[in-house]
């Protein structure tokens, strides 16, 4: 199967185990120079191959997550489905964006591979406490994003790795906290290892995000500013998580705009 078409077929897969089988096919696929021979016909994928659990609701309808043991759970669960999702947005750059350079596909099945060990814990996790993936509901913002980013290759590496998932390292610490007073060490173990790969994933949306910039000749922080009121509507909200930021190559130019997005409208 070429790479697009693995891609593809990993992207729809709603079986868990077949998915991750498929994933492992492409961790050790040999991406050929020359992927023009590779390409597939790209179609809009509304909703990526799940299990039928957990059902989907909007954000309002999502579990309350207090601090009791069954809210940790919740909240736990709430990451997992972050996880899986995290696994078909990767396939979904792989697949869609068919115009990229060699290391670009290298670096998407990374992300794929770490996504779906991040997955793995995580649902070990809560199987080694009495429950399952699928056991709440769960919302869908993050592969909402993803479709409205399917138009273009920039705006996807702008809105997903570099907003939702660079959220995912603000947020983090606060998260870890709340899993350690809890007494949680698995799960801060494992969050550990999530926020350690996140920062390498937001760094690949970096680096590609700054890669077609210069080759479009656009500015950057400019290009990104337009690209978040038209899909976010407002800034973005902090606290920023400004080391793990900065560990993941936002640039201090990009970290000033994102603290005061109000400078550079007056420039
Ligand atoms: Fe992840």
């Amino acid at each position: 199967m070429s790479l697009f078409k693995l891609a593809y077929e990993a992207l729809i897969c709603n079986d868990v185990e077949r998915k991750i089988l498929l994933i492992n096919d492409l961790k050790k696929y040999h991406i050929p120079l020359d992927i023009n021979e590779l390409k597939v016909k790209v179609i809009k994928i509304p909703s990526p191959g799940r299990p039928l659990k957990p059902s989907l609701v909007d954000f309002k309808g999502t579990p309350k997550r207090d601090r009791s043991d069954l809210g940790m759970i919740k909240n736990i669960h709430a990451i997992c489905h972050i996880e899986f999702n995290s696994i078909n947005l990767a396939l979904d750059a792989i697949y869609r964006f068919q115009e990229m350079p060699h290391q670009y596909y290298a670096d998407w099945i990374r992300v794929a591979k770490e996504e779906t060990i991040h997955f793995l814990l995580i649902k070990d996790f809560l199987e080694s406490v009495g429950h399952s993936y699928g056991d709440f509901d769960a919302h869908n913002g993050l592969w909402q994003m993803t479709v409205d980013t399917d138009y273009d290759v920039l705006s996807r590496m702008a809105l997903v790795p570099r907003v939702l998932e660079a959220r995912g390292l603000d947020v983090t610490p606060r998260i870890r906290k709340k899993f350690k007073d809890a007494n949680l060490h698995k799960m801060v173990e494992i969050l550990d290892i999530i926020f350690k790969d996140e920062i390498g994933h937001v760094k690949i949306g970096n680096y590609w995000y700054q890669y077609l910039c210069h080759k479009r000749d656009l500015d950057p922080i400019k290009t990104f500013d337009l690209l978040i009121k038209k899909h976010i509507g407002s800034n973005l909200r902090g606290p920023f998580n400004i080391e793990a930021r900065l560990l993941s190559n936002f640039s201090q130019n990009e970290l000033d705009y994102l603290e005061h997005p109000e400078l550079l409208e007056t420039n």
